[in-house]
C-alpha cells in the first residue's frame, strides 16, 4: 500500500468513526463531549452585545483562512444579544436586524465552513444584556437550539431570583445560600436534560460565575465558570487563583473554566497588553482551560496570530493524558481553600477554609474578627462591626505631636482642640491634627451572609488591591510524552526571576537532573542542569517552557525515528540528543495569515525539498495502520509532493493537533 492510499483509507476511517460518534445521543456525565478542554471562538469580548449573522460569517472565514480550524479552534460561538424576544408562543426570536437570515442559517453556514455552531442563553428571567432568557422555558429552548443545529450552548447566570442581584418581590434573591444553589443547579438540569433529549451531542458551558459550580458542574455541563468576568489584568490574576483551588475537580468528565482570552489586538471590547495576553494565553494552557478566543479576529495583529496558533501552546493544552496543572511556585497571598462538592442529599456543598483558620472580614482575611481592622468599613463579611458596646461616644484625640497645640486643624475645619472639632460628622471631620476612636467592636456575625452564601465570593482584597497582587506564580503541567509544561508570570510592577529547582519540577528525588529546555514562545533549545531562573518582565512578562529529562528526549527522539518519514533528506542527520518537538515556524504563521493552509502547506514541503531538510510528520504516522513502517516509506518527489498537497487539510489536521517537529539543540 502507497503512502497516499494509507492516508485516504485512514482519512475514511476516522471521518466513519466520527459520524458515528455524533449520531449518539448525549446524556452527561461522561459522555464523550468534551474530553479536551473546548477550543474555539466567542463574540462577546469582541462585539459585547452588537454580534451579527454577517460579522460572525466573516469572523470565521478568516478563522478558518488564519488557519486556526485546523489548530483546534473548532467552536464558533455567538454570546449575548442576538435574540429580541418571544412570539407569542414562547419561542425564542433573533434579532432580523442582525440575523437577518436566522439562526439555524447561520449555523448552516459555520457548519459549511467546518466550524462547529455555538449560541447563548442565561439561566434566569433575562440576559445578563437584558434579553429574553431561558427561566421557566428550558425544555422548549433547548429543543429549538437542538433544531438549529447547535453544538455549544453557553448557559448563563443573569437575573436569577434565587441565587444572583437583589430583585424586588425575591426573597431569595441577593444571596446564594444552600436553597438557593439547589435551585440554580435544578435549572442548569432541566437545560441539560432538555438538549439530552433532542439526541443531539450539545456542549453546555455553565456560565455562573462561581467556584461552587466546580463540584456540582459534571452532573450539569461539561464546562462550568468560577470566577467573574476576566475583563483585565486583575482579572487573570483571579481566575488563576480559583483555578489553583478546584483542580480536583478539573478533568475528562468537565472542565473548570476561567473565563475567554483578550487579546491585544485593538478595537474588541476588551483588551490586554501583547505581554499580558501572551501570559493568559501560558497560563490557561498549562491549567487545561477551555481555550475561547475573546480576540478581534478581523483585525487580529501578527502578534496575536502568533501567540494563539502556537502549536506546542495548544498541545500543552489539549495533552490526551488529561493531566491538570499544579503550581509549584507562588509568593501571591495566600488564598482560601475553596471545598466543593455534592452533600449526601445531592445538593451542591461549598465552604471556604480561610488560611491559619482565619476570618472572612469583608474584602480580607484576619485571624479573628477583632482583627479585622479598627472602623466599620475593614469590619464585614463574617463579622460585624458594634459601635460602641460600652456606651462611650467615639472619640477625636489629638494625634501625638500635636496634643501641645492651641489651634487644630480638623481636616476642613479648625478648633482649640481636638475634643472640640466638629462631633456630628464623626471621623471624616476629624483628621490631620487629630484622630479619631471610634470604641467599637468587630465580632463574629450571626445575621450577615456568610460569604459561601454569597453569589459573588471572589472579590477578595487580596485580589481588588494592586498592592497584594505583586507576585509571581509557576505552573507546571506534566505531559503524556513525559515532557513538563512550565507557566511562569509576574503579576507585579517590577521585573522579577523565580528560581525553581529541576528535580521538584520533575517531581523526582534525583539530584543532578540534566534537561532539554524549551522556550515555547521563542522556539529556542538548550540544556539545563541545576536550577532554574525564569527572568519575568514587570506586569505580565512570562514564561512557557517544555522541559524533557535529557534522557527520554533521546529515547522519544530514536522512538519516533522508526516511523518518521523522510521527505528530501535522510532522516538521521537531523537527530541529535536534546532534541524534540516543536511549533510551527513564525514564517509559517506568518504565511497562514495571508493564504490558505493548503498553500502554505505547499510550501513547507516545497522548502523541504529545495532545503533538503527533513520535514518530520511522526504524529501522522502514529496514525496509520501499523503496516505502514518505514520499509513502505518512498523516497518523495516533487510529484509526490503535489499529490500530498490534494490532502493538505488532513495533514494539516493532523500535524498540527500534535505539531510534532524535532529541532537541532
Ligand atoms: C456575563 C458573562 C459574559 C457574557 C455576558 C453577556 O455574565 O459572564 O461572559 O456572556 O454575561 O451579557
Amino acid at each position: 500500500m502507497t503512502f497516499i492510499q494509507a492516508l485516504a483509507m485512514f482519512a475514511m476511517a476516522r471521518s466513519w468513526f466520527s459520524a458515528l460518534l455524533v449520531s449518539q445521543s448525549a446524556a452527561l456525565p461522561g459522555d464523550g463531549l468534551a474530553q479536551k478542554p473546548p477550543m474555539g471562538y466567542n463574540s462577546w469580548n469582541d462585539l459585547e452585545c452588537r454580534p451579527s449573522e454577517q460579522k460572525l460569517i466573516a469572523i470565521a472565514e478568516k478563522l478558518k483562512l488564519l488557519g486556526f480550524l485546523q489548530l483546534g479552534y473548532e467552536y464558533v460561538v455567538v454570546d449575548d444579544c442576538w435574540m429580541i424576544s418571544r412570539t407569542a408562543k414562547g419561542k425564542l426570536k433573533s434579532d432580523k436586524a442582525a440575523f437577518p437570515s436566522g439562526m439555524k442559517a447561520l449555523g448552516d453556514r459555520l457548519h459549511e465552513l467546518g466550524f462547529k455552531y455555538g449560541i447563548y442563553t442565561d439561566r434566569g428571567f433575562k440576559t445578563c444584556a437584558g434579553r429574553p432568557a431561558s427561566l421557566g422555558y428550558e425544555a422548549d429552548d433547548g429543543r429549538q437550539f437542538a433544531s438549529w443545529q447547535v453544538d455549544f450552548l453557553k448557559n448563563d447566570g443573569c437575573v436569577d431570583p434565587d441565587c444572583g442581584d437583589v430583585m424586588a418581590g425575591h426573597p431569595q434573591s441577593g444571596k446564594c445560600d444552600i436553597e438557593g444553589k439547589k435551585a440554580t443547579v435544578q435549572k442548569y438540569r432541566r437545560m441539560a436534560d432538555a438538549l439530552n433529549s433532542s439526541g443531539r451531542p450539545i456542549v453546555h458551558s455553565i456560565c455562573g460565575w462561581n467556584p461552587w459550580f466546580a463540584g456540582i458542574g459534571h452532573q450539569i455541563g461539561h464546562m462550568w465558570r468560577v470566577t467573574a468576568d476576566v475583563r483585565n489584568w486583575k482579572g487573570v490574576y483571579e481566575a488563576s487563583r480559583v483555578m489553583e483551588k478546584l483542580l480536583k475537580h478539573h478533568g475528562v468528565s468537565g472542565w473548570n473554566d476561567p473565563d475567554m482570552l483578550i487579546g491585544s489586538s485593538h478595537g474588541a471590547k476588551l483588551v490586554l497588553t501583547p505581554a499580558q495576553s501572551r501570559a493568559q494565553f501560558s497560563l490557561w494552557a498549562v491549567m487545561s482551560a477551555p481555550l475561547m478566543l475573546g480576540v478581534n479576529v478581523m483585525k487580529i495583529t501578527d502578534f496575536d496570530v502568533e501567540t494563539y496558533s502556537n502549536a506546542e501552546a495548544i498541545r500543552i493544552n489539549q495533552d490526551p493524558d488529561f493531566k491538570t496543572g499544579r503550581v509549584v511556585f507562588s509568593n501571591c497571598p495566600a488564598y482560601p481553600d475553596l471545598e466543593t462538592g455534592v452533600n449526601l442529599d445531592g445538593s451542591p456543598a461549598f465552604s471556604i477554609r480561610w488560611p491559619h483558620g482565619g476570618v472572612n472580614c469583608g474584602n480580607h482575611i484576619a485571624n479573628n474578627c477583632g482583627s479585622c481592622g479598627t472602623g466599620d468599613d475593614r469590619c464585614h463579611g463574617a463579622c460585624k462591626w458594634i459601635r460602641n458596646p460600652g456606651g462611650d461616644l467615639p472619640k477625636c484625640l489629638p494625634v501625638d505631636n500635636t496634643s501641645a497645640k492651641t489651634n487644630v486643624s480638623c481636616g476642613g475645619h479648625h478648633a482649640k482642640s481636638c475634643e472640640e472639632c466638629p462631633r456630628g460628622n464623626g471621623r471624616t471631620w476629624c483628621n490631620k491634627d487629630c484622630k479619631w476612636l471610634d470604641e467599637g467592636e468587630c465580632v463574629p456575625s450571626d445575621k450577615q451572609t456568610s460569604y459561601e452564601d454569597r453569589w459573588n465570593p471572589w472579590t477578595l482584597e487580596m485580589i481588588n488591591d494592586q498592592a497584594e497582587r505583586e507576585c509571581q506564580i509557576v505552573w507546571a503541567k506534566t505531559l503524556s510524552t513525559g515532557e513538563v509544561a512550565v507557566a511562569g508570570v509576574n503579576f507585579a510592577a517590577r521585573k522579577a526571576v523565580v528560581s525553581l529547582q529541576l528535580s521538584k519540577l520533575l517531581q523526582e528525588k534525583t539530584e543532578n537532573v540534566r534537561l532539554a529546555v524549551k522556550n515555547v514562545w521563542s522556539g529556542q533549545s538548550r540544556m539545563q542542569s541545576g536550577d532554574l531562573h525564569l527572568s519575568l518582565e514587570a506586569k505580565g512578562g512570562h514564561q512557557l517552557l517544555l522541559l524533557m529529562d535529557a534522557k527520554v528526549a533521546r529515547d522519544l527522539t530514536e522512538q519516533t525515528a522508526k516511523h518518521r518519514p523522510c521527505i528530501g533528506a535522510s532522516c538521521s542527520n537531523n537527530r541529535k540528543e536534546g532534541a524534540f518537538f516543536s511549533p510551527l515556524h513564525g514564517d509559517v504563521v506568518k504565511e497562514l495569515l495571508s493564504k490558505s493552509p493548503r498553500s502554505v502547506l505547499e510550501k513547507l514541503l516545497e522548502r523541504s525539498i529545495t532545503e533538503q531538510k527533513a520535514l518530520q510528520m511522526e504524529d501522522l504516522f502514529q496514525e496509520l495502520p501499523a503496516e505502514l513502517d518505514e520499509g513502505s516509506n518512498p523516497g518523495y518527489e516533487i510529484p509526490t509532493v503535489l499529490a500530498l498537497v490534494s490532502l493538505a487539510f488532513l495533514v494539516i489536521i493532523l500535524c498540527t493537533r500534535r505539531a510534532h517537529k524535532y529541532t537541532q539543540k
